[in-house]
């Protein structure tokens, strides 16, 4: 795959504050990359420094191999789609989705055309006419969509365009993104707080935190191979545990030694593991090194959740299979369920 845009080392401080801390990212054409992070982390400045909206006080921004930190928003193939959908209310669907080829002077009968293409790709042929007042969230924000991807962009950002959205729409609206996406078959860079949305949309997931990026990875990657405590944590839940890196696939932690698939740690190395809950199987207490007691039971609708307390900690185990609190069970997992990921300092 192509790189179509390349942030080198990109830094940005506001009121002596740095937002973004040297930020190294590669990103496709035809990717549907996101960038997810919790409040503040800089993820909405990084999406304006490649718009334009900022500029970044040191590192390149590069655009087709091209340095475009200089490039006013206007002269780059970027459009942007907002948490807000910023639709002009006094104009209707039709005029909202046509308002950037018509300010280019572009012919009238293909005006009609593209409206009309980019309304059936959003869905919402036939409602050309409508009081953009009178749609509701959900359609708002494919009018947004329509009146960003008319323009022809190479690359469409879009900031927390569902975070308006019920949850229920917010679902329907994430497939429908993902489908409109490899239709028009160009880059898109998104940005959300929430893990779910990010891991079932997306090609690539930037974790970032802090004006740093924590790892870069698909979905799978990130969520199974976490490379540190703070994605393991951001990203689902999952029991953290210390311990040690003996050596090459062969991991210590609660006293205990467990062959693993890890390798490329230094021998005797500090790490710590991730083991998910739905990894961890309850078994007889004869039957596994670690041991413990049922500490809580609580339904969630599809799986128990359940907690064992154990000499040194509470392990989170997600089971369809009951087990009764004050009960002495076992803990097992296969050398595949044990992650370990580099500690962080
Ligand atoms: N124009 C500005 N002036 C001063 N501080 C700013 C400005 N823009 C952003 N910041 C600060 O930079 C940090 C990063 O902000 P940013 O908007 O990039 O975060 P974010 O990851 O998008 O967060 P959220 O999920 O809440 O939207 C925040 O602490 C924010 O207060
Ligand atoms: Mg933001």
């Amino acid at each position: 795959m192509n790189t179509l845009i390349e942030l080198k080392n990109i830094t940005k401080t506001f009121d002596d504050q740095q937002v973004l801390k040297g930020i190294n990212l590669k990103i496709n054409e035809n990717e549907f990359l996101t960038l997810l992070g919790p409040s503040g982390c800089g993820k909405t400045t990084t999406l304006r420094i490649i718009a334009g909206f900022d500029e970044a006080d040191s590192g390149e921004l590069l655009f087709d191999g091209i340095e475009i930190s200089k490039l006013p928003p206007y002269k780059r193939e970027v459009n942007t789609v907002f948490q807000k959908y910023a639709l002009f209310p006094h104009l209707n669907v039709a005029e909202n989705i046509a308002f950037g080829l018509n300010i280019k002077k572009t012919d009238k009968t293909v005006v009609v055309q593209k409206v009309e293409k980019m309304l059936e790709l959003v869905g919402l042929s036939g409602f050309e006419k409508r009081d953009v007042t009178s749609l509701s969230g959900g359609q708002q924000q494919r009018v947004a969509i329509a009146r960003a991807l008319i323009n022809e962009p190479k690359v469409l950002l879009l900031d927390e365009p569902l975070g308006a959205l019920d949850a229920r729409l917010r679902k329907e609206m994430q497939t429908e993104l993902k489908k409109i996406q490899k239709e028009v078959g160009i880059t898109f860079i998104y940005v959300t707080h929430d893990q779910e949305e990010a891991l079932s949309m997306s090609d690539t997931v930037v974790v970032m935190n802090d004006g740093y990026i924590q790892q870069i990875g698909t979905p799978t990657d990130v969520y199974n191979e976490p490379e540190n405590r703070f994605v393991a944590s951001f990203i689902g839940e999952s029991n953290i545990i210390k311990g040690t890196m003996i050596r090459d696939c062969l991991v210590s932690f609660d006293g205990f030694e467990f062959e693993c698939v890890d390798k490329g740690f230094k021998e005797n190395e500090e790490i710590e593991v991730v083991l998910r809950p739905e990894d961890i199987d309850i078994v007889k207490p004869e039957n596994a090194k670690i041991k413990g007691t049922v500490e809580s039971v609580v339904f969630k609708g599809v799986h128990y959740e359940i907690m064992v307390r154990t000499e040194l900690r509470s392990y989170m185990i997600h089971t369809t299979d009951f087990f009764e609190v004050g009960l002495d069970v076992g803990l097992t997992f296969g050398p595949e369920d044990i992650h370990v990921m580099w500690k962080m300092v």
